[in-house]
């Protein structure tokens, strides 16, 4: 079964692409097969695994904005994931193509907001996809949503980081009248040095505000993370003993144990 993941947070700059690129690299050095989806029409991601000169070679068609046509109606696309140089991490890149399609106010745009939910039923199965949102709540995002299993919110230990939460759990509330069964997987406390008082104090109201859906795992802010990254790795691959990788192999269990339980426990229920 796959399970489908979305990281969200309309503050930009707290680690959502970093997240997915870096976890891509633990999932798959635990025999996962990974999916990663491109949701940002900035396409860091794929720049990231590709570099901008391609990325912006990409034919719109080849990318995430190849699940519109023309007109701005769903087409039945001939989108492929594009195996990334990493072993067992493909994926499905953004690029400027899409920034037409991130329009506000997605919940009124009809079918378009299910564009990407068909899609991936659609493609063969990996073990994990991951959705890498833009930092804003619009159609890209909302289209992410309705697409995902579940959502993790990165958030940095910082005043600016933790504001706008309360929009982000509107918009999963929102979705979730459209689609029940999305689960809130929790928040992760994102580029947090543990050095800094403010740090260790926002991450504590954090878990106070949030209890439990606080994952234990921290992601330390570390140079380990831009160095992987400027050389197209995930750090687990690039760099597997460095305290940076440790942290995503730790936070990729983490996920994975969380993914298990809401899963079983939505089995139970139902
Ligand atoms: N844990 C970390 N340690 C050090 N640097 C980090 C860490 N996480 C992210 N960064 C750096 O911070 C910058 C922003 O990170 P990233 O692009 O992942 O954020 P984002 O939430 O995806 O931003 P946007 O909202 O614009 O898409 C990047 O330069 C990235 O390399
Ligand atoms: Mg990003």
């Amino acid at each position: 079964m796959t399970t489908r993941i979305c990281l969200i947070n309309q503050k930009g700059g707290c680690g959502k692409s970093s997240l997915c690129f870096h976890l891509s690299g633990a999932l798959a050095r635990m025999g996962l097969s990974v999916l990663l989806i491109d949701c940002d029409p900035q396409g860091s991601l794929s720049q990231g695994f590709l570099g901008p000169a391609f990325v912006e070679s990409l034919d719109a068609s080849d990318t995430l904005a190849g699940l519109f046509d023309d007109q701005d109606r769903v087409t039945a696309p001939l989108l492929q994931p594009i195996l990334t140089p990493i072993p067992m991490v493909s994926l499905i890149p953004a690029s400027l193509h899409l920034a037409r399609y991130n329009t506000p106010r997605p919940e009124t745009s009809g079918l378009l907001q299910f564009a990407l939910r068909e899609f991936l039923e659609s493609i063969a199965d990996f073990d994990i996809v991951l959705l890498d949102c833009p930092p804003n709540l619009y159609q890209c995002t909302w289209n992410a949503l309705l697409a995902s299993d579940h959502v993790l919110i990165p958030v940095p230990p910082e005043d600016f980081g933790t504001q706008g939460l309360g929009a982000v759990h509107q918009a999963v509330s929102s979705a979730r009248l459209l689609h029940p069964h999305l689960n809130l997987l929790g928040h992760v406390v994102t580029r947090c040095d543990r050095r800094l008082l403010i740090h260790q104090a926002y991450e504590q109201k954090l878990r106070q505000l949030y209890g439990e859906s606080v994952l234990n795992c921290v992601v330390p802010e570390a140079s380990a993370f831009k160095v992987a990254l400027a050389s197209r790795q995930p750090v687990a691959v690039f760099c597997a003993r460095s305290k940076a990788a440790h942290s995503m192999n730790l936070l990729a269990s983490e996920i994975l144990q969380r993914v298990h339980r809401t899963t079983h426990q939505q089995r139970t229920v139902a």
